[in-house]
């Protein structure tokens, strides 16, 4: 996207209203780019990770330097092995991506046309969506429930549906679809209907009602679990993401991807990222004990959060969330988009806890606290 947000606006001959709130509008493939980076801004608004890779995928990828002049197959094949171990998954039944943003779209174009609906949760990760619709497809948005999980009868029981996307834990809510419920629609969906699982922020679930789903790929062949290396391991500017499901589906995905798409350095960051499992660990504990003094400092001020199971949590301020967005941008604090489904919640990333700090007293300014 070569057209600055300022000169899109201009371009599609938006008044000053709109020009201020450009930087809030939803949807990626156009409209997401970021506002420009302020120095000293902080940037609490894309799940990523501040904490970034490992110090192993950065010695790796210093290392890779050498192999930049090579196609990457023979690295995209070990690291496929190495997530095929991993998971205790044939090496077959793995697809790299160009980040899970590209499995969810070969998944959208596999799946997805004219005839065949895409079923999601309103509100939830929109990128498969927009996917979806250039295949032709009609996608249908189905309410999350009352504790915010995804209603998996009523998405179930979509007819015409080629793909159902579950996202869990759910983004932006932070929520989890209990184990349980996941575990009946998958027993009880079409065996004709695929359905994507997106794992993004696995690694920071911690309910005993959550699971991941891989292990039931072995009984549904069509069920396709994604995963990313931008959120825990850090490298959501290096773009490496994986697919797992069974051998058949896996092709059916690969076939609609352009060759060699992960470039090498992902790949070595990424291959030694899975080896350095303490990063895991510490990330984990981390995002756990200042999404903990964040969610107190909030309680404090008034304000309640739905349970969040991830690295960013889903504040219900009460009032359009749009002012306050723009508000929170002037006092150099970057949260969340507008989700058109909660438009009284405000989604903020958990940085660090300096970060968080600042953005809790400008939080408290804006909310005239
Ligand atoms: C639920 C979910 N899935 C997928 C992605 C895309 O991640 P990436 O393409 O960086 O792997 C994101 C990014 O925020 C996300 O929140």
């Amino acid at each position: 996207m070569n057209l600055s947000r300022r000169a899109f606006a201009r371009a599609a001959g938006a008044g000053a209203a709109a020009a201020v709130f450009a930087p809030l509008i939803s949807v990626k493939p156009l409209f997401a780019v970021p506002p420009p980076a302020v120095k000293g801004d902080i940037r609490l608004s894309a799940n990523e990770n501040p904490y970034g890779p490992s110090p192993a995928a950065l010695d790796a990828m210093r290392d890779a330097f050498a192999k930049a002049w090579r196609y990457p197959d023979e690295s995209q094949d070990a690291l496929a092995g190495a997530i095929a171990k991993s998971h205790s998954v044939a090496h077959d039944q793995v697809l790299l991506g160009d980040g899970s943003s590209e499995i969810l779209k070969v998944a959208a174009a596999a799946f997805t046309g004219p005839s065949r609906k895409l079923v999601m949760a309103a509100p939830t990760f929109e990128a498969i969506g927009a996917a979806a619709k250039i295949t032709g497809a009609d996608v249908v948005n189905v309410p999350l429930d009352a504790s915010y999980g995804h209603d998996v009868a009523a998405m179930g029981a979509v007819a015409g549906a080629g793909l159902i996307y579950i996202c869990n834990p759910n983004n932006p809510t932070g929520s989890i679809t209990p184990r349980a419920s996941l575990r009946g629609m998958l027993a009880s969906v079409p065996s004709t209907t695929a359905v994507l699982v997106d794992e993004a922020y696995f690694h920071y679930a911690s309910s005993a009602d959550y699971e991941s789903v891989i292990p039931l790929i072995a009984s549904r062949p069509n069920l396709i679990v994604a995963r990313t290396f931008s959120k825990i391991y850090g490298m959501a500017g290096l773009r490496c993401g994986y697919a797992i499901s069974s051998h058949e589906t896996i092709k059916q995905l690969a076939a609609q991807q352009a060759w060699d798409s992960i470039n090498i350095m992902a790949i070595a960051a990424a291959q030694a990222s899975l080896g350095d499992t303490q990063h895991v660990v510490e990330g984990r504990k981390r995002n756990a004990a200042t999404k903990a003094d964040v969610v107190a400092s909030l309680k404090k001020l008034g304000y309640e959060i739905i349970p969040s199971e991830t690295n960013f949590i889903m504040i219900n301020v009460r009032r359009d969330v749009r002012p306050m967005l723009a508000a929170m941008h002037t006092h150099g604090v970057h949260v969340g988009r507008l989700f058109p489904a909660l438009p009284q919640h405000m989604r903020v990333t958990i940085g660090k806890p300096d970060q968080m700090q600042a953005f809790v007293k400008a939080f408290g300014e804006v909310v005239g606290a």
